[in-house]
């Protein structure tokens, strides 16, 4: 049986895990769900973190406020969760990329990804705060007409920094979910039209 797991908020800094890079710091995320999809995606581009901030989402698993499916399936234990408000001060080398809409960000085409970046998307409701920001060395935008919600957000982020990296020869070995998950690929039957 799956291991529940309880997420309260961290208050004292000497509780804080140290941050591991890359990671996914979410400011002050509306609802539960936001941050399932997102530690999903952690997951499926094998980052180990993801923090947030605020008292919007408490992700007390054995009470009432349980994360949604996409947290408690099989696989995602592997990425911790952390519910601190300061979580910047928790890496000792990182580069912090606010993902936001603002002049000065570099569009994600021409984007060089950081090896130790910790990405820092805002609220659906909202953006990356200004004292947040502040906290940011890189500005990254994803050119789109409008925008996108947050896990789609992060998920063009996680694609494009695995695509880049595999395109750079220093990304590790590539693998898909039937592999990895050991249940094998789906084969098309041979008759197929397209
Ligand atoms: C749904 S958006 C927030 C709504 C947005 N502030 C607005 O004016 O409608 C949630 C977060 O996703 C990220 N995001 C969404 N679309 C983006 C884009 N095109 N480029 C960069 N970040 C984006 C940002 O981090 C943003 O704070």
């Amino acid at each position: 049986m799956q291991e529940k797991r309880i997420i309260t908020k961290i208050l004292n800094k000497s509780e804080a895990p140290m941050g591991r890079t890359p990671a996914i710091v979410l400011i002050d995320p509306k609802y539960a769900h936001n941050v399932g999809m997102v530690v999903r995606l952690a997951s499926c581009y094998g980052l180990g973190q993801v923090w947030f901030t605020g008292e919007r989402v408490s992700l007390d698993i054995s009470f009432r406020k349980r994360l949604p499916r996409e947290e408690r399936m099989k696989g995602y234990a592997d990425v911790e969760i952390i519910n601190y408000d300061y979580p910047f001060e928790q890496f000792a080398d990182a580069v912090p990329v606010a993902v936001e809409v603002r002049k000065s960000s570099e569009p994600l085409h021409s984007f060089e990804h950081p090896q130790n970046a910790v990405y820092v998307f805002g609220p659906e409701d909202g953006s990356v705060s200004k004292p947040h920001i502040n906290h940011c060395h890189r500005f990254v935008v994803i050119p789109t007409k409008h925008c996108l919600n947050l896990a789609t957000a992060v998920s063009t982020i996680l694609w494009d920094r695995q695509y880049k990296g595999w395109l750079g020869g220093v990304e590790g070995e590539l693998t898909t979910p039937g592999e990895y998950e050991g249940r094998g690929l789906t084969e098309f039957p041979d008759d197929i039209v397209w």
